[in-house]
């Protein structure tokens, strides 16, 4: 178990309990990938690296699974690696060198013969998940310059299945990830952006299977970068499946000086042996561990008033609705858009991160008093990376934005994005927010991006830098929120980009929660929140209830349906809590206590998608909590048909001979909620309920 080297077969195994990966050298010195999927009982079921014989047209070299294939050589697939050598040459050879191994750790490297450049493959298996995380890193110790225009952060291997299925998240504006599945055949498919975020259209995720894998049964491969920038993965079949991912080589590339290096964002790969099901958990358990910040309390119910005020937000109605929103029980209320300098539209203000004196002719202190003596915590929305030209800021800094020489630069939402690369403009942005997190205290920042890279000029950088532009955005980004995260350790910040066009597992590390989409409609949100909850842990899934009809849709839907689709995740509102009559608030005020009492089981606990939303009318999803004791089973009917929808659901997860309460119902095992079922029955269009279920210790009769 863990990571072992065997010299006579020339092979290292990582394993743990649920996943083995293999890599070996064969006698030419070329890496081979040998195996990845369900532990073997010995190590002499691992196949050894052989270098076959040509074939037709094919070069042995073409023929291998190469573990990290550079551009080189008779090698005609998409290799992970092209680089350019200073003296023309644009051939890489990459061969067997040395490798160290510590307990969770193995690095492999391997150099060009001719010439002095290293890359160092690294493996971190995890101590007990079937996950394991790779990333390279490539140093030039020639005397020239290195052109890296392709680095990818690693080259996969998939076994040989009967059809290989893709499963991903794909979407849009207002409909970010919908779970899409699609057979592969021969050739090449591409999930991308090209807009130096992650952005809506595609989620850096990709499972694989064999076209058979159920929720909880069958053999998933999957795998996700961690990359909040221009990513891509890049699936091509031949005979079998390589799947190759990382920084995307669109408009990219790189220069290392001599005795430079680079390291790539890390891949997260992982096995699941029992089905789609045990993947989210794995990777919901990884995040836990791993990436999401550390923090004892579960996330804070919040309010938040862009539906209702947009961008003209007034004193008096931000305390009209904290008012509201302390009776109801949330615990911190966050100024969304339009509170800073002449932000009366999207056309100006973007830069200006001072209080807007027309609006609050007091500052921002009256009002966060106000919050504040309501015993609730004050956030507020900032989106640090862009400026409107309508900005002082601008005028003091025209060449702060990305541009080209004898080009304008195109306005997206009458924006420009600033430069993060450049040092004057991240100690600008540090500068901004240890100001304004500081003076008002805040518990609570939404850090938002809603313009995407055009004419991606830098016009400080050398030409031979201009192409990094990209990637050295990311890591501002990065160097900025760490700043951040470090100087205030109790600030909570939501990622969002116009919803959810910044959710991958790069910014994990520097944030708490996704602003999940701008869809706040309960019924398309279901089926947002089920694509999203299949990647990421449900705690980073910020939620809002708003108000009906809805303003994109225009559904009408009750309250409890909409309160109840918001209680998936960290739970938030966004409606005109003054215009909520006696009885809805009454129902406001129930939820919130009742989201409060099982928080820490939706946020901590794992999903079950029982029934999808993509199926039928009837939509199932049982929360349960790790230790097995409790669960929270939310149903949501869509439309009736033919009276009322009654059927059985079976739960999944919990103990087979433990003894479980079902509210209101009866008291069964755990084998038999699970076999038989729970029946459940919903009545009228867009019903829902909650059902909570809570072992006990009462011998069954
Ligand atoms: C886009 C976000 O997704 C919204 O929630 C809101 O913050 C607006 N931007 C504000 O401009």
């Amino acid at each position: 178990m863990g990571i072992s080297y065997h010299e006579k077969r020339g092979f290292w195994v990582l394993e743990n309990g649920g996943m083995a990966y293999v890599m070996g050298v064969d006698a030419d010195l070329n890496l081979h990938h040998l195996y990845w999927g369900k532990p073997l009982p010995y190590p002499g079921d691992y196949p050894v690296p052989v270098l076959p014989e040509e074939y037709g047209f094919d070069s042995p070299l073409q023929r291998i699974k190469e573990e990290y294939p550079p551009w080189g050589g008779m090698r005609f697939k998409e290799g992970a690696l092209k680089v350019f050598y200073s003296n023309g040459v644009r051939d890489l050879l990459l061969h067997y060198d040395s490798f160290h191994l510590t307990k969770e750790e193995l690095q492999i490297s391997l150099v060009d013969p001719v010439f002095d450049v290293q890359v160092h493959l690294y493996y971190q298996l995890h101590p007990t998940l079937p996950i394991l995380k790779r990333w390279i890193q490539i140093q030039n110790h020639t005397p020239g310059d290195l052109m890296i225009h392709r680095i990818y952060s690693a080259c996969l291997h998939l076994p040989r299945l009967k059809q290989y299925r893709l499963t991903y998240l794909s979407g849009a504006w207002v409909g970010e990830t919908q779970l899409t599945q699609t057979q592969l055949t021969p050739g090449k498919k591409l999930l991308e952006s090209r807009r130096g975020a992650v952005g809506h259209r595609f989620n850096p995720f990709f499972a694989i299977d064999d076209g058979r894998a159920q929720e909880d049964w069958g053999h998933v491969y999957y795998g996700a970068l961690a990359y909040s920038g221009s990513f891509c993965l890049l699936f091509e079949q031949e005979e079998g499946l390589q799947v190759l991912g990382g920084i995307n080589d669109f408009d990219f590339s790189l220069s290392l000086g001599p005795g430079e290096s680079f390291t790539t964002p890390s891949f997260i790969l992982g096995f699941s042996q029992s089905g789609f099901e045990e993947m989210s958990q794995h990777l919901h358990q990884y995040q836990w561990q791993n990436l999401i910040p550390r923090r004892k309390k579960p996330l804070p119910v919040l309010y938040n008033s862009w539906e209702v005020e947009g961008f003209g937000v007034t004193e008096k109605k931000q305390k009209e609705l904290a008012q509201k929103a302390q009776e109801l029980g949330v615990e911190v209320f966050v100024l969304d858009d339009g509170w800073f300098h002449r932000r009366d539209s999207d056309q100006r203000g973007l830069g200006d991160w001072f209080v807007d004196d027309k609006k609050f002719p007091a500052g921002l202190e009256p009002l966060i008093s106000y919050v504040r003596d309501l015993g609730m915590g004050f956030g507020l929305w900032v989106e640090p990376e862009m400026v409107n030209p309508h900005s002082l800021l601008f005028k003091a800094h025209p060449h702060w934005v990305y541009q080209f020489p004898s080009r304008s630069s195109s306005l997206y939402r009458n924006q420009l994005l600033l430069n993060l690369g450049l040092e004057p403009v991240r100690s600008f942005i540090k500068k901004t927010l240890d100001t304004l997190i500081g003076r008002y205290q805040l518990d609570f920042l939404k850090w938002d991006m809603n313009r995407h890279f055009s004419e991606p000029g830098a016009m400080e950088l050398p030409e031979k830098h201009q192409q990094e532009v990209w990637y050295r955005h990311v890591e501002g980004l990065y160097e900025i929120l760490d700043f951040i995260q470090r100087r205030y350790p109790h600030l909570i910040i939501e990622a969002c980009s116009g919803g959810g066009g910044r959710v991958d597992l790069g910014i994990l590390p520097y944030i708490h929660q996704f602003w999940v989409s701008d869809n706040t409609d309960p019924w398309a949100r279901l089926r947002i929140q089920e694509g999203f909850s299949r990647v990421y842990a449900p705690r980073t899934m910020g939620c809002w209830v708003t108000d009906s009809p809805h303003w994109l849709t225009q559904r009408v839907t009750p309250m409890d349906y909409r309160f109840h689709v918001a209680m998936m995740g960290s739970l938030g509102l966004g409606g005109d809590l003054t215009s909520w009559d006696e009885k809805e608030q009454e129902l406001a005020k129930e939820k919130v206590a009742q989201y409060k009492q099982y928080r820490e089981l939706i946020q901590g606990g794992y999903i079950h998608w029982l029934l999808s939303p993509r199926e039928g009318p009837l939509t199932a999803v049982q929360y349960r909590s790790r230790d097995q004791q409790s669960a929270l089973v939310f149903l949501f009917l869509l439309g009736e048909h033919f009276g009322p929808h009654t059927t059985r659901i079976r739960l999944r997860g919990l103990q087979e001979d433990w003894l479980y309460q079902v509210e209101g119902g009866e008291i069964l095992s755990g084998g038999a909620l699970m076999e038989r079922g729970l029946s459940v029955s919903l009545h009228g269009d867009f019903s829902s309920a909650l059902l909570p279920v809570t072992r006990v210790l009462t011998p069954l009769e």
